[in-house]
């Protein structure tokens, strides 16, 4: 039996997809595929190209696993999404799709994250316009994945263009909220606001408590075991930043002070210029070479 047909048949609501996740070590990222039992099309979310940012050499082993399994499962790739422009990883979007097709799409408001991040690089070569992504979403936008309908939410906060997609009773939200045991994501990136992920993660806990929350990342508070997914009940019942009972003006007075205290993330300044190009990297000199800049004394 295919690892399809063993995942279907442990999900037994119908109208929801099989979700086959792989976790990134380096970068703690939990890349999901979500996939249609009845026609196999699937979408990829948040994938991961490795990258030795000392060498400058990007790597493929943890997309080719992807790409493996959806080869192997015979599985039809319709999406490669992502929940905004992450920071701390490169995406593997161009790559994937280069070898199984697919489009690449993000949240309208990329666009604003192109602006910021195309003065803080100073680059003209960064779009503004939202190319190259193939499809930007806008609130409430629903898309087929196979059989299966997706839902778009606009979930800013932790950068102006975050979105969650919403598949049955699944939902993938991307940086909003991390284990119950962990939080939520920081907000003081270029365009992040606090007051406004708390009103983002309002509009998640508004979701039926029995929807299984998918997760970007886990950090493995304590030394656990890594962890993706869980549910809007855990998440309104028990998580130690934002839970049902915390009011906007307590959170807001944690997170600021909590993100004066984080150092930036390693690779941000590579990511950033990259995911914004939705993972391509600039375009090359006159040598054939690609180079990445870095703004000093600016983030
Ligand atoms: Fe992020």
């Amino acid at each position: 039996m295919s690892t399809i047909a063993e995942l279907a048949a442990a999900f037994e609501r119908i109208g929801n997809p099989v979700v086959q996740t792989w976790f990134h070590q380096q970068s703690s990222t939990a890349c999901h595929c979500i996939i249609d039992p009845a026609t196999h099309h699937c979408a990829l979310i948040d994938s991961v190209l490795d990258f030795d940012y000392a060498a400058g050499h990007t790597h493929t082993q943890f997309a080719d696993r992807i790409i493996t399994f959806i080869k192997a499962e015979g599985l039809k790739l319709d999406w490669l999404l992502e929940t905004h422009a992450h920071a701390d990883h490169l995406s593997a979007a161009p790559y994937i799709k280069q070898q199984l097709g697919g489009r690449i799409g993000i949240g309208e408001h990329i666009k604003d994250v192109q602006k910021v991040f195309g003065d803080v690089f100073h680059d003209d070569s960064i779009p503004r316009d939202g190319r190259p992504f193939d499809k930007l979403f806008i609130d409430g936008e629903t898309f087929a994945i196979g059989e299966l309908r997706a839902r778009v939410m606009h979930t800013p906060g932790h950068t102006p263009a975050c979105v969650a997609y919403v598949v049955g009773e699944d939902a993938f939200v991307g940086d909003t909220l991390f284990m119950p045991d962990y939080g939520t994501a920081r907000c003081d990136f270029p365009g992040g606001n606090a007051h406004t992920l708390y009103h983002s993660v309002q509009r998640l806990y508004s979701l039926p408590p029995q929807t299984r929350l998918h997760l970007c990342h886990d950090y493995m508070p304590g030394g656990r075991a890594a962890q993706w997914v869980c549910t809007v009940q855990e998440q309104r019942e028990g998580n130690v930043q934002l839970n049902a009972r915390t009011t906007e003006d307590e959170f807001v007075a944690f997170r600021k002070q909590r993100d004066a205290q984080l150092d930036m993330p390693a690779l941000i300044v590579p990511s950033v210029q990259v995911n914004i190009r939705a993972g391509e990297m600039p375009p090359a000199e006159d040598n054939g070479v690609s180079y990445l800049k870095v703004p000093i004394n600016v983030l």
